[in-house]
């Protein structure tokens, strides 16, 4: 049985680029590993992303938007997570259920209770061995997410989630945070204030350390 290794922060955190350099990291040293991520992970989902982040989707409720990431999340694990960790892989998934309860839950004031019951549901109870939880501050994380829409000359282009006020992904940050606590045994919290190579050291420390258990 493989591992499954989630990847989770507030926007600009920096996850995606960790999640391509532990992989990198993990394929130098031949341990087989496989890169996803939600919304978006199957082409139902790639549908279902499109409807989730879609800025003039400004009609989508609150109990909408939660049943699509869950259905997202379902055609995920049946399509792509069992079938690589049943073949021993290392799954290393960008976002998972504590997206859900942070960003739902936390951020929109759904009830967390029912979103923990809701996520096990759609992921048949699979609960990452290991989170990382990339932190920083929501200016910070906003001012990069800004600042890679201009060097790719855009003018910055927000998604549904993006456009949000500030305070909503501080509150996001927190409830992420709240969920580390409550389980330390699983997360790793790391400071993603700091550059891509000293984030990259610590997230290899832990892995290494994952693998090798
Ligand atoms: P991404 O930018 O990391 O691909 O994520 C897309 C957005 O979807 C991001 O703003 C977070 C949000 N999201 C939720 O609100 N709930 C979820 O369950 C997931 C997986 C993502």
């Amino acid at each position: 049985m493989g591992l499954f290794v989630t990847f989770e922060g507030i926007e600009g955190s920096g996850k995606t680029t960790q999640i391509r350099k532990a992989a990198d990291y993990l394929k130098e040293r031949g341990v087989p590993c496989v890169v996803t991520g939600e919304p978006g992970g199957t082409p139902v989902g790639g549908e279902l992303r499109k409807i989730l982040l879609d800025k003039t989707a400004l009609a989508l409720s609150g109990r909408t938007e939660l049943l699509l990431f869950a259905a997202d999340r379902a055609q995920h694990v049946e399509d792509v997570i069992a079938p690589a960790m049943g073949g021993g892989e290392v799954v290393l998934c960008d976002r998972f259920s504590d997206a859900t309860v942070a960003y739902q839950g936390y951020g929109r004031g759904q009830d967390v209770g029912f979103i923990q019951a809701l996520c096990a549901f759609a992921s048949r109870s699979l609960v990452p061995d290991m989170t990382f939880l990339f932190d920083i501050s929501a200016d910070a994380g906003l001012s990069r997410v800004m600042d890679r829409a201009r060097r790719a000359g855009n003018v910055p282009r927000e998604d549904r989630f993006e456009r949000e006020r500030l305070n909503f992904h501080e509150i996001i940050r927190d409830g992420y945070l709240a969920l580390a606590r409550e389980e330390p045994d699983r997360f790793r919290v790391i400071d993603a204030s700091r550059d891509i190579g000293t984030v990259h050291h610590d997230v290899c420390i832990h892995l290494k350390g994952l693998i090798e258990r």
